[in-house]
């Protein structure tokens, strides 16, 4: 029989990467191979994400140019999941703006994905009809069926929990994703177990809020109690984690961290906001003080701790005395790293129905405060010149060229060869560019 191929684009956060792995995994199963071009795909699929307006937009786009595709050959099967699809009213908004698009799921059901293209084909030889399945329980089973199909060796991927409980007023996610459930504790340690057995050499735990981990279950288990059976398991491998939440992060999960040699020495924790009335508005339930005593902590226990962030500007309301308190934070933690954005009014939020600042005004800001940041990644990194630091080889951009993080996170170029992918190897450091330092390996 001739191939089949799947084509899948993943927009978003880790959370739809790894899922996209899961949907390739219903694919293999199903007997199509991987491609990477479009035009060869027997079934595209887009995982989408809409925490922003801009990823939105991007969407459309890129669905717009499914037609012309479509067009050329009608068997193509086109599929639309993801977080843009849970949102209300937007399956159908899609289905009407993009009539050839055949089956729509959402973020619960994925799963499904076998059984939806089994249905399509068998009305296709009846007439056409497109399949939209979109499931409004706000605490849906968790479905342990799917075997992943892994593409980020020697990285994966393992969710801990689905969905969120705060309501951050800026954020969609917790509409789109319904309310916290946890996995298992015996099945997330399994896998971990085999994946570590298998070769992988980095394992990183996903959940919108990963210190809320076992608050929806009434085994007694919590962040901290599986973090201790996870650093129990033998072999050398890299654990990260993310997200941290500084109103949830304990000091007994920041010590675990110092104390086991898997555990990286890199701990993303977003603040959003330096402002403690636009932290209250933002209804993130810590102040100044509270995440100023925590980066303490992780000081205290690590002190070459890689902490990142995740900062918003623009938030409404947001004066320049309040952004002025982002920037002087962000002067007082000195982040490895920050991911800025631009605050994106979102459908159905609290702060959507607030009075939204000037788009001039948020866009000044981001500036000034990126400014920053590059200039605190920059002296940061200039403390790593001259240093030898284990790297984990994860990936072979360019012939003859790899590239790696730090145990901290920091990303390191270097000569060598494609083999070492998976490796561990010691890197001096020699130079420093902005986003990556550039290293030579050493008796390794
Ligand atoms: N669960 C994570 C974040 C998930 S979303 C946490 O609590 O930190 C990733 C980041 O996108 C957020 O940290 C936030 O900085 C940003 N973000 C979320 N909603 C946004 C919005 N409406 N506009 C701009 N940025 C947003
Ligand atoms: Fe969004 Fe807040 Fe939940 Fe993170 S914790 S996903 S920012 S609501
Ligand atoms: Fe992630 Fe975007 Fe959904 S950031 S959880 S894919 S809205």
């Amino acid at each position: 029989m001739e191939n089949k191929y799947y084509y899948i684009e993943t927009f978003g956060c880790q959370m739809n990467v790894h899922e996209s792995e899961k949907l390739a995994g219903i694919l293999v199963k199903m007997g199509y191979a991987e491609t990477k071009e479009r035009a060869q795909a027997h079934v595209i699929v887009f995982n989408t994400c809409c925490i922003r307006d801009t990823a939105e937009k991007k969407i459309f786009g890129n669905i717009g140019e499914l037609k012309i595709l479509k067009r050329q050959d009608k068997s193509r099967i086109i599929v639309i999941v993801g977080c843009m699809t849970q949102q209300e009213g937007m399956a159908e908004v899609i289905a009407t703006k993009f009539p050839f698009v055949d089956i729509i799921l959402g973020t619960s059901n994925i799963h499904l994905l076998e059984q939806k293209i089994v249905e399509l084909e068998e009305r296709r030889h009846r007439k056409r009809g497109k399949i939209i399945d979109i499931d409004t329980n706000e605490k849906p089973a968790v479905n342990e069926d799917t075997i992943p199909y892994r593409t980020s060796y020697p990285n994966a991927w393992v969710n801990i929990m689905y969905g969120c409980n705060n309501f951050c007023s800026y954020c969609i996610v917790p509409f789109v994703r319904g309310r916290e459930r946890s996995r298992d504790p015996e099945v997330i340690l399994e896998e971990v177990q085999s994946l570590v057995k298998a070769g992988y050499k980095e394992i990183t735990l996903l959940g919108q809020n990963v210190d809320s981990y076992g608050s929806d279950r009434n085994d007694g288990v919590n962040f901290y109690t599986l973090l201790q059976k996870i650093a129990k398991i033998e072999g050398k491998f890299r654990l990260r984690f993310m997200t941290s939440h500084p109103k949830d992060l304990s000091e007994e999960v920041i010590k675990l961290i110092a104390e086991t040699p898997n555990f990286c020495n890199n701990i993303h924790l977003p603040v959003q906001a330096g402002s403690d009335a636009i932290l209250k508005a933002m209804n993130r339930h810590y102040d100044r003080e509270r995440y100023f005593y925590l980066i303490d902590l992780i000081k205290k226990y690590m002190p070459n701790c890689g902490i990142t962030s995740d900062i918003m500007v623009g938030f409404p309301g947001e004066t320049e005395e309040d952004f002025l308190d982002t920037l002087d934070l962000v002067e007082k933690v000195r982040y490895h790293n920050a991911f800025t954005f631009i605050y994106s009014p979102r459908k159905g939020t609290v702060a959507a129905k607030m009075e939204q600042i000037p788009y001039a005004i948020k866009s000044e800001r981001i500036g000034r405060l990126i400014a920053l940041q590059n200039k605190i990644t920059l002296e940061i990194s200039q403390e790593y010149v001259g240093k030898v630091m284990e790297v984990l080889v994860e990936d072979a951009p360019k012939p003859n060229m790899l590239c790696g993080r730090t145990d901290c996170g920091r990303l390191v170029n270097f000569a060598g060869n494609k083999e070492l992918v998976g490796q561990f190897v010691n890197v001096r450091i020699d130079k420093n560019k902005a986003s990556a330092l550039i290293g030579e390996i050493v008796n390794g």
